[in-house]
């Protein structure tokens, strides 16, 4: 299916999103993210997709929530729409791994869509940043939650106030991403990584990251329980059986999603 703002195609196992909006350095607007929502919901029902790499261009992973969209509404439109709430649920609620490849921009709802990805893989040419606050507004995609939670109050809350960006190298540091690679490389090497999980058993890939996020929803006893009894219930798949089985008999697993 052909998008307005997206370019979107499956190699082997991973499913790949490319935003595309060069005019306007990706900015999501109303029809983007519906695309997006689509396309990851469509990635999630597809058994031969079992990990998802989102990207924009080398010049912006997208520079924000659409300004000039926005720049019309009224509160009541905001609330009406339930603006961006609705439009972005696709990304949190594909149950397959998601693999954010940054390089350039990502700004406002750009960098807060890239931290509902579950890792953000940045190029050194990456910029983050929560510039709400220069038009009058604070971030409205979880920015202020989810920044927090990966640098801490410090860095997010000097960024949420004066819409300082972070580089790549400070936001490695800071844990805002898993690595960074040389901007010529990204996309080989997001590729590759998504590649590496999608040979893993699907079932295990969906319940680690349903384990890992728990962390960020509850207590640490409630966590590790919440862990115990996925990795119990691993034991009732073939793909168990199977990538035990390889270990014990000294070859490679074949993982099929059951
Ligand atoms: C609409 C945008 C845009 C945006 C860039 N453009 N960002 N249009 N919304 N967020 C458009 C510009 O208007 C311009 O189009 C074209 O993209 C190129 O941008 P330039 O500004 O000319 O490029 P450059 O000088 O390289 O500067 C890049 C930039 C700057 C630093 C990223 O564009 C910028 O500051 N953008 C806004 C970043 C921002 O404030 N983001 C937060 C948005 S609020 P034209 O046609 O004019 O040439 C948000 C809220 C999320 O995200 C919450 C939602 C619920």
């Amino acid at each position: 299916m052909a998008y307005a703002n997206l370019i979107v195609e499956t190699r082997d196992h991973v499913g790949l999103v490319k935003l595309n909006r060069p005019e306007a350095l990706n900015a999501l607007n109303q029809e983007l993210l519906g695309e997006l929502n689509e396309a990851l919901m469509k990635f999630d029902a597809d058994d031969r997709v079992r990990c998802i790499v989102v990207t924009g261009s080398e010049k912006a992973f997208a520079a924000g929530a659409d300004i000039k969209e926005m720049s019309e509404k009224t509160a009541v439109d905001m609330f009406r729409l339930d603006f961006f709430a609705d439009k972005s649920r696709g990304v949190e609620r594909t149950r397959k791994p998601i693999i954010a490849a940054v390089a350039g921009y990502a700004l406002g709802g750009g960098c807060e869509l890239a931290m509902m990805c579950d890792f953000i893989l940045a190029a050194d040419s990456a910029k983050f940043g929560q510039p709400e606050i220069n038009l009058g507004v604070i971030p409205g995609m979880g920015g202020t939650q989810r920044l927090t939670k990966a640098v801490g109050k410090a860095k997010a809350m000097e960024m949420c106030l004066t819409g300082r960006f972070m580089g790549a190298e400070e936001a490695e540091r800071a844990g805002l991403v898993s690595r960074i690679v040389p901007a010529a490389k990204l996309m080989e090497e997001a590729m590759a990584v998504a590649a590496k999980i999608a040979d893993k058993s699907p079932i295990a890939t969906m319940a680690a990251k349903e384990a890992v996020n728990r962390a960020f929803e509850t207590n640490l006893a409630e966590g590790v329980m919440f862990e115990r009894r996925l990795f119990h219930g691993l034991f009732a798949s073939e793909d168990q059986t199977e990538g035990m089985a390889a270990f014990v008999e000294k070859r490679a697993p074949q993982f099929r999603g059951r």
